[in-house]
């Protein structure tokens, strides 16, 4: 039985390592170096993280802390303002352009993946035909492009998890790759409209970037998403956060103990899926193939997800009936007695143009790794093209 638990794991890496792309897109990696303005950050007390690298037991407790009395924690911890300067960062990402053709020339799709992965969220390696955006974008003639967030993936991984790598740190970043779209700094094209697709905290970050820069997105796609926060502290504890390094070494070793990754499958599970509307075999390729989280990112979420945005394109929030981290696992409740969470959604867009809801049924956070998958992806198409040419 052990054998067993430790090998199936490993044989859904070996799956992943040999997946190289979309068969039907030209598809480049590349690594950016994306320098940062002066910006704010918010910061850490040195009595929360005193050496950068908590044990287990001390991060445990900060979780614990901070869903007991959040205003307390932040007041205690993280009172005032700091600022960054100087700050350059690589950051991996991967362009896909349909082999067989762009039929939307000049348009290009931003897409941004949420905790616990990196972008191969977007590019799914098992069963590609069914669970990857990219390879569905490119059959549909639209040009990705998807990066990994600081300390994801290929991109940069700072040792300090508090005040390097945290909320803002990933506004900055996301505004300028927006930037770097459109002024041509991605395969050389200058795209004139880009649409943003996000997860979960892509989406988070999508949103808070369409208030700072409304004019550089044509359109939005929110993904696995609400305007209710009511359930963060379900996500901090639920998940069992585990120094990444002690959970999986052989992919995290070096990593300080500020990394963290949900500690057991069974955790991720109530996270990101729906039983029993999903292929067993890509919760485990998922769980093989988590990335982690910072808890600078943990404990400054907030920072994004308070206010509203002026972004006047057409948003389109998808979230699975039984969402567990933005609806407590019931999209279909009405909290004012008319209007579920989701459509309650409306309210961080008083100006959008066009605001509409899908929501796919059986289905829990990780919209892309349900059975419900290729009907989700056919109904954001079908939304899309009714708003670019
Ligand atoms: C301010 O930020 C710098 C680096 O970004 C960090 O070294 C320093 O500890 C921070 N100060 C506080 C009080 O958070
Ligand atoms: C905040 O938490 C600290 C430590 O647990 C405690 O001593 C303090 O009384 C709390 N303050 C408030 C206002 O709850
Ligand atoms: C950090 O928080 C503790 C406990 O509230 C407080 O005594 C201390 O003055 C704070 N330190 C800084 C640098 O703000
Ligand atoms: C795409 O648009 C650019 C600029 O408008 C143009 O130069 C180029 O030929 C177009 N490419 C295709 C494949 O239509
Ligand atoms: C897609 O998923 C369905 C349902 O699990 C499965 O029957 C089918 O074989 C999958 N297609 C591919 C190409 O893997
Ligand atoms: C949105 O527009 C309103 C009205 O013009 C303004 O008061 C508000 O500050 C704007 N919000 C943001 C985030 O820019
Ligand atoms: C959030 O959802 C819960 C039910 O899950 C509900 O009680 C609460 O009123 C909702 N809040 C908002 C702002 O929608
Ligand atoms: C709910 O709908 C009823 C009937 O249209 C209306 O009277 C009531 O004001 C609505 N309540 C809210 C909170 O929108
Ligand atoms: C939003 O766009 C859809 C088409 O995608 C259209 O059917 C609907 O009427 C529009 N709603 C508003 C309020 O403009």
């Amino acid at each position: 039985m052990l054998a067993l638990l430790s090998v199936l794991p490993l044989a859904a890496l070996a799956y992943a390592n040999s997946y190289h792309g979309p068969p039907n897109a030209h598809c480049v990696q590349a690594t950016y170096n994306i320098a940062l303005p002066t910006y704010p950050t918010i910061p850490f007390n040195s009595s929360l993280a005193p050496d950068l690298d908590p044990s287990q037991a001390a991060l445990t407790e900060l979780i614990a802390q901070s869903v007991t009395s959040p205003g307390n924690f932040s007041e205690m911890y993280m009172s005032g303002t700091n600022s960054s300067t100087g700050a350059a960062y690589n950051i991996f990402g991967v362009l896909c352009v349909p082999k067989d053709g762009d039929k939307h020339n000049g348009t290009v799709q931003l897409l941004v993946h949420g905790l616990g992965y990196d972008s191969g969220y977007w590019d799914f390696g098992f069963q590609p035909e069914n669970y990857s955006y990219v390879m569905r974008a490119a059959a549909e003639g639209h040009t990705t492009f998807r990066y990994d967030r600081l300390g994801t993936g290929k991109s940069d991984h700072p040792f300090d998890g508090y005040h390097e790598v945290q909320s803002l740190t990933d506004l900055e970043i996301i505004i300028s790759i927006i930037t770097l779209l459109h002024q041509g700094g991605v395969g050389g094209k200058a795209y004139t409209s880009v649409i943003g697709v996000g997860h979960s905290y892509g989406s988070i970050q999508l949103t808070a970037a369409s208030a700072f820069v409304p004019n550089l997105l044509s359109a939005l796609v929110l993904t696995g998403f609400s305007a209710n926060a009511s359930s963060t502290g379900q996500f901090a504890t639920s998940n069992a956060f585990s120094r990444a390094d002690l959970t999986q070494p052989d992919r995290f070793t070096g990593l300080p103990g500020s990394y963290v990754i949900s500690g057991l499958p069974q955790a991720a599970q109530i996270n990101f899926f729906y039983f029993p509307f999903y292929d067993p075999d890509v919760a485990t390729f998922s769980y093989a193939t988590i990335e982690p989280i910072t808890q600078g990112v943990l404990f400054t979420l907030s920072a994004l997800t308070s206010g509203q945005s002026n972004f006047t394109g057409p948003v389109h929030l998808v979230t699975g009936d039984r969402d567990w981290i933005f609806c407590g696992a019931q999209c279909g409740v009405k909290p004012d007695g008319n209007h579920t969470i989701l459509e309650l959604t409306k309210i961080v867009f008083p100006m959008t143009s066009n605001f509409s809801v899908y929501s796919p049924a059986n289905t829990g956070h990780g919209i892309n790794l349900h059975f419900s998958a290729p009907a989700t992806y056919t109904n954001i198409f079908n939304w899309l093209g009714g708003f670019i040419a």
